[in-house]
């Protein structure tokens, strides 16, 4: 075989073979299929598309490139979770405890920012301590003895993932159902769990930007899930303004704790407690939502999130420390009425900028430095008052102010919002 012969083949919107699907990627992770072509690949994906079986060929080949992960040691159904990726997304933060917190284990890879979106594990490291690097022995050992653990994605998974992330991430095919698709559930089947809750984000901080395309990648990856006997369930979610009211790393963990002590935003409250009622019912736990939010208001969520800390050699005392951002600058409405948008990606920007996210792997973080709204959309705001706080270690000039202000849309209508926008199953 050669590769040109099937980027030709795509580029004509030809359907391939299994065979070829697995001479390319196999091809790409031993050196032999070079970036240059990779990429073509890549390109025609995204113009002509795959078929469904295509798409599971490709999600298949991707497992068989890394090691897959055995959870079998821990007795119960296995629940994982998976975001398509999002602006002050502490999703994860929570949700696993409160889902651990019913007794249901949950053993999750989580990976890194990058660009506009923030990841789990640079949340987590924000604590003084926090390993996110465990041997699978250990990793499985903690679920077991404590029902949780949240660590970052091995090296040995789905290794065409790796190189094929970080090339569509320079190569503009990151946006394209088929890849993210088969890169999402690759990851998914590879990590082992039973049960998987997929959570589709959709809007302009998200790679899916309408329902339509969102719907169609949410059906594909249930799919995917299901056609290799894992339970698997979609959410459509917003992500036309950030989750919660924080973005950065710190940030976002002050604010995951003001949630599992039940003093967080009563939407962001809801909305968890919709996705962990989801997720327990993956794992055949029925609970209504007053039970599920009960966990949160009785501290059991909370408990499981510091045992987990702890675990993993996170310091408690550290984990409720506040930012220690050098600056801190109020942001307040230029005229009086609703806020109508927050655009998530302009603020995910302006949070990476700060610091709190990466413009390339190889960036540094500084954990202490993003956003914390005070207003989100929906809400009523006078002229003056405080919309937001930019948490920063360099001075903010009236540019990034301006700039800032100029994303903060203030309208004479109350728009309405819905978190969860549609359950695929
Ligand atoms: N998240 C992933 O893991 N892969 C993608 O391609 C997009 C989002």
């Amino acid at each position: 075989m050669r590769a040109v012969d099937i980027i030709q083949k795509k580029r004509d919107g030809l359907e391939l073979t299994k065979e070829e699907i697995q001479w390319l990627i196999d091809g790409y992770v031993a050196g032999t299929v070079p970036d240059y072509q990779m990429s073509a690949f890549a390109m025609t994906i995204y113009f002509k598309g795959m078929t469904t079986r295509e798409i599971s060929d490709l999600t298949m080949t991707m497992v068989a490139t890394g090691q897959q992960i055995d959870l079998s040691e821990i007795s119960g159904i296995k629940v994982d979770k998976h975001s398509t990726g999002g602006v002050g997304d502490k999703v994860t933060l929570i949700l696993v405890p409160l889902v651990a917190s019913f007794g249901v284990p949950v053993a999750k890879m989580s990976g890194r920012g990058l660009g506009h979106t923030g990841g789990t594990i640079d949340k987590l490291e924000s604590v003084k301590g926090f390993q996110v690097e465990r041997s699978q022995e250990e990793f499985i050992k903690q679920v077991q003895d404590i029902g949780l653990s949240v660590i970052g994605q091995s090296d040995q998974l789905v290794k065409a993932d790796k190189l094929l992330y970080a090339l569509r991430d320079v190569t503009a095919t990151v946006d394209t159902i088929p890849l993210i698709a088969s890169s999402v559930m690759s990851k998914k089947i590879a990590a082992g769990a039973d049960s998987i809750l997929l959570d589709v984000t959709v809007g302009e901080g998200a790679f899916m930007k309408n329902i339509e395309d969102a719907r169609r990648l949410a059906q594909t990856m249930v799919e995917l899930g299901k056609a290799v006997g894992r339970r698997t369930v979609a959410v459509i979610t917003d992500m036309s303004q950030p989750v919660g009211t924080s973005i950065g790393n710190r940030l976002e963990i002050l604010e995951a704790l003001e949630i599992l002590q039940g003093k967080g935003r009563e939407d962001v409250t809801h909305f968890i407690c919709e996705l962990a009622q989801i997720m327990l019912s993956l794992a055949n736990v029925e609970k209504t939502i007053e039970e599920v939010r009960e966990h949160v208001m009785n501290g059991s969520a909370l408990e499981k999130f510091e045992a987990m800390i702890q675990a993993q050699g996170g310091d408690l005392e550290d984990l409720y420390r506040s930012s220690s951002a050098q600056y801190i600058v109020d942001v307040t409405a230029d005229q009086s009425g609703f806020i109508s948008e927050l655009p998530a990606m302009e603020f995910g920007l302006f949070a990476m900028r700060l610091g709190a996210g990466r413009a390339v792997k190889s960036d540094k973080l500084d954990y202490e430095t993003g956003i914390v709204f005070e207003k989100k959309v929906g809400e009523v705001v006078q002229s003056g008052e405080v919309v937001a706080k930019i948490y920063a270690n360099q001075k903010i000039s009236e540019e990034m102010l301006t700039e800032f202000k100029k994303n903060v849309r203030i309208d004479v209508e109350r728009k309405k919002v819905s978190e969860i926008i549609e359950v695929i199953s």
